[in-house]
């Protein structure tokens, strides 16, 4: 049975905005996008949102639904009581470019600053083998739909406008981590995790996997075992003896 859901929703750009309130049909089994795109269709015409396949798959509609970060096509109506207020707000990390549309080209930037896979140079394409179990170490990091909702909750930056240069956020610390797990990769990532990408910034407050709509560990598969690395090779003393008689 159809009934009227109360949507309060951010309107604005990066200037100004204010929330407003509207009251929209809704239909069992909905999800918020479905309210969204009701409320385009009879009321707002001009409303801004940003999504693409409502399946979960293309990561586009990321927005903050009663405070906490999710993806619209995925939140079902039947999370909310009838009579409750249904707010929803851009992601609060990234510039607001109108409504509900956030612009998160810092992502792309941090994406572009990792180096590639790097196999060994004597091993030619096709030559490649590795264990099943490293394989499926990196899938569970390889469901990641780059939505940006583990990036948006993480203090880190969420806070503090001012990390974004130095801390390349949870998404970016996994992709090193997915990398230098990776038996075939003969780069190492674990000085430039630390120093160039922000490693040390994160302290395993573990919102980003709380938030990750694909359920990636992120915080205990990548993050915490990544940190691990690092420590071992900034603290071992015979790897900090080598370093000093042969790394002059
Ligand atoms: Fe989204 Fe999860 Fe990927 Fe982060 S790790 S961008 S929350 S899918
Ligand atoms: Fe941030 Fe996740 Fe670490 S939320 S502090 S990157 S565990
Ligand atoms: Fe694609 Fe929501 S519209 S994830």
């Amino acid at each position: 049975m159809g009934y009227e859901a109360k949507l309060r929703v951010w309107r604005g750009d990066d200037g100004a905005g204010e929330l407003r309130d509207y009251t929209v049909e809704a239909e069992e089994g909905e999800v918020v996008l479905d309210l969204i795109h009701r409320l385009q269709a009879t009321q707002a015409p001009d409303l801004a949102v940003r999504w693409n396949c409502k399946a979960g798959k293309c990561g586009s509609c990321s927005a903050e639904v009663n405070g906490r970060p999710r993806l619209l096509c995925m939140t079902r109506l039947s999370v909310f009581r009838r009579e409750e207020v249904i707010t929803v707000t851009p992601m609060r990390t990234f510039p607001v470019v109108r409504d509900l549309v956030t612009d998160v080209s810092y992502n792309y930037v941090k994406a572009r600053q990792i180096p590639s896979f790097t196999p060994p140079p004597e091993l030619e394409p096709g030559a490649y083998r590795m264990q099943q179990v490293d394989v499926q170490r990196s899938q569970e990091f390889r469901k990641c739909i780059e939505c940006f909702l583990c990036q948006n909750v993480c203090h880190v930056i969420r806070d503090h406008e001012e990390n974004k240069t130095a801390f390349a956020g949870p998404r970016f610390l996994m992709r090193i981590a997915e990398l230098e797990m990776h038996p075939l990769d003969a780069a190492d990532r674990r000085d430039e995790a630390q120093t160039e990408h922000g490693l040390g910034y994160c302290n395993i407050t573990k919102c980003c996997t709380e938030v990750c709509p694909e359920n990636i560990h992120i915080t205990d598969n990548a993050l915490i075992p990544m940190k691990e690395r690092v420590a071992d090779r900034r603290y071992d003393p015979v790897v900090w003896l080598g370093n000093k008689l042969f790394r002059r």
